[in-house]
C-alpha cells in the first residue's frame, strides 16, 4: 500500500479534478470541470495554493480544497480566515487508512500561524463518514449540524460561517424578480453547474416563457448575495429542492410559477 499526499500546483490539477467525477460524463457537467479549471489556476496564481490530493498507489483518491475567504467576492471577506471548501474519498480502497487525517494534520500544519480560524460548511452527502463528523474528529468546533470551525488561537469566531453557504436569508420577494429564474452555481463544484443546468432544462419543459438567467455566483456576487444567496428562484421565490429529487423539485417549481 503506497500513500502520498501532495499540494496541488498547476502540474496535478487535472488529479484534484478527478477525484469528484461520476461515473458518466455529461456535457454539462464538463463546462463545470472547465470552469473549476479555470477558478484552481486564478486561486494557484493569485494565493498560490487550493489544498491537497492523496494518492492511493499512485492514483489520485482524495481531495481536499481550500481558499482564503478574502478570495470569495460573496463572503465576509476575514484576512484570518481559510476556508475548507470540501473534502472527499470516494475509493472504496483508500478510506479508513488515515488519508483524510493525514491531510487536514498538514493544511493545519500549514495554515498555523498564517490564519486564525478553518472555516467550513460540511455539507452533507449521505455518503460514508459525513464531513460534519470527520471535521469534529480533528478538533473543529461544530455550530450548527454543517457549519464548524478551527481555532488556531483558540478564541471563537463571531460569526462562524462563510459567504455561499449561509444561504436563503435576508431575501424579500422582490418584484424585479417576478416572471423571472435566477440559477447560481459555484466555480468550486462542477456539480453545482450541472444542477443549474438540469434545473434550467425542467424550467424551460414547465414554463418555457419564463426569463432564465444562469450565473456564476463568484463573477455576480451582487446579484447572488442580494438574493439571499439562495442558489435558485423562481418568480422571486428560494426553490429548496434539487432537480435530483425530480417530482419533488418539478412541485416546487410549478408552486413558485402559480405564486
Ligand atoms: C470523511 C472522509 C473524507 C474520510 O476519509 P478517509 O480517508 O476514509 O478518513 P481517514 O481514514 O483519515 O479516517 C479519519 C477518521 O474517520 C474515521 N472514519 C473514516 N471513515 C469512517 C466511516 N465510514 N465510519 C466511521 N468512521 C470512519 C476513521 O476511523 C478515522 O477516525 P480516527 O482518526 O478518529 O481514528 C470520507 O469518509 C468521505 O469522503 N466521506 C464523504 C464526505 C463528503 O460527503 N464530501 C463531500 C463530497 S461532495
Amino acid at each position: 500500500m503506497r500513500i502520498e499526499i501532495r499540494e496541488v500546483d498547476e502540474t496535478n490539477i487535472e488529479d484534484m479534478i478527478s477525484v469528484c467525477n461520476p461515473p458518466t460524463i455529461s456535457e454539462a457537467y464538463k463546462k463545470g470541470v472547465e470552469i473549476k479549471r479555470a477558478w484552481l489556476l486564478e486561486m494557484l496564481r493569485t494565493y498560490g495554493d487550493v489544498g491537497f490530493v492523496g494518492y492511493f498507489n499512485g492514483k489520485p483518491a482524495v481531495q481536499l480544497l481550500t481558499y482564503p475567504e478574502k478570495a470569495d467576492p460573496t463572503s465576509l471577506k476575514r484576512e484570518n480566515v481559510l476556508v475548507v471548501n470540501c473534502i472527499y474519498n470516494p475509493l472504496l480502497e483508500a478510506q479508513r487508512k488515515g488519508i483524510a487525517r493525514t491531510m487536514v494534520e498538514k493544511l493545519i500544519e500549514k495554515a498555523r500561524g498564517k490564519y486564525e480560524f478553518l472555516v467550513t460548511h460540511a455539507f452533507e452527502t449521505g455518503e460514508f463518514l459525513s464531513q460534519a463528523e470527520f471535521f469534529k474528529r480533528l478538533g473543529f468546533r461544530e455550530i450548527t449540524k454543517e457549519d464548524l470551525y478551527y481555532s488556531f488561537s483558540g478564541r471563537e469566531l463571531k460569526e462562524p460561517y462563510s459567504g455561499f453557504w449561509k444561504g436563503g436569508e435576508e431575501y424579500k420577494r422582490n418584484d424585479k424578480d417576478i416572471g423571472k429564474v435566477f440559477l447560481f452555481y459555484e466555480p468550486t463544484c462542477p456539480f453545482t453547474y450541472l444542477w443549474a443546468q438540469r434545473s434550467k432544462e425542467i424550467v424551460k419543459e414547465i414554463a418555457p416563457e419564463l426569463e432564465i438567467r444562469m450565473l456564476n455566483g463568484w463573477e455576480h456576487p451582487e446579484e447572488f448575495v442580494s438574493r439571499g444567496r439562495n442558489w435558485m428562484l423562481v418568480n422571486g421565490i428560494p426553490i429548496k429542492s434539487l432537480p435530483i429529487e425530480r417530482e419533488k423539485f418539478r412541485e416546487e417549481l410549478v408552486i413558485a410559477i402559480k405564486t
